[in-house]
């Protein structure tokens, strides 16, 4: 069974409170946070998600899946620590050298917090190898990471294939998360290219009854 981490982005203004409520009695797995600092890509949420980040401590005890599409990683990761997330994902393309990447992996270890990778449509699937048998999720974006509400981009499934083989091949054990762009006609392909964790945030945020949604992202 599949686990839905669903993205609090396009959450309405007034609305957090409920929203959120309704995403934990609709059985989303994780909240999905993105953080955006306008600079490794253009919107910048930073503040907004920190501040959702630490309403969502208050009133739920859902984990948190936070997404840094950032260039200062390592500040992000300060930040961010604070509202205890179950797991930092952080872009490959933010690191100009393996040992940074080594080094990220290391310190959000230290910080007993799970670790991510996650690589925008246009790098390589390869790119992300060496670094598998250190962290708990890849992250593969199946759209261009900067906004919410866009079309999935079919070439990344390949991708997710790719991985799938891959992990199963060298016997690794670690989640395979896809982000963007997944509703209800594209879940299908996702879930065949072999992700188990799915992000969803405009397919589940638009609907009347986030659980009818959910349940049907998760279907087997
Ligand atoms: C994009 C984010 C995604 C996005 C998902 O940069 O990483 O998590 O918000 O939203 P939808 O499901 O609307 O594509
Ligand atoms: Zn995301």
């Amino acid at each position: 069974m599949v686990e839905i981490s669903t993205s609090i982005l396009s959450m309405k203004k007034g609305e957090e409170n409920k929203t959120i409520l309704a995403l934990e009695t609709s059985k989303t797995d994780y909240f999905h946070i993105d953080v955006m600092d306008g600079k490794f890509v253009q919107n910048n949420t930073y503040n907004k998600m920190l501040e959702y980040s630490s309403y969502i401590k208050r009133i739920s005890n859902l984990p948190l899946d936070v997404h840094l599409m950032v260039e200062d990683v390592k500040h992000a990761i300060d930040d961010f620590l604070a509202v205890e997330p179950n797991i930092i994902t952080f872009h490959l393309e933010a690191c100009k050298t393996k040992e940074e990447v080594f080094e990220i992996i290391k310190y959000i270890k230290e910080n007993n917090c799970k670790v991510g990778i996650s690589i925008k449509p246009d790098t390589k699937i390869e790119d992300v190898y060496e670094f598998l048998p250190y962290i708990h999720m890849c992250l593969i974006m199946t759209v261009e990471p900067g906004k919410g509400g866009q079309s999935l981009i079919l070439e990344t499934l390949e991708k997710i294939k790719e991985l799938k083989r891959y992990i199963e091949e060298n016997k690794i054990e670690i989640d395979i998360e896809a982000d963007g762009g997944i509703n209800l006609a594209t879940v299908e392909d996702v879930k065949k290219a072999g992700a188990n964790i799915l992000v969803a945030g405009t397919a589940i945020l638009m609907a009347k009854d986030y659980k009818i949604i959910i349940d049907e992202l998760k279907k087997e």
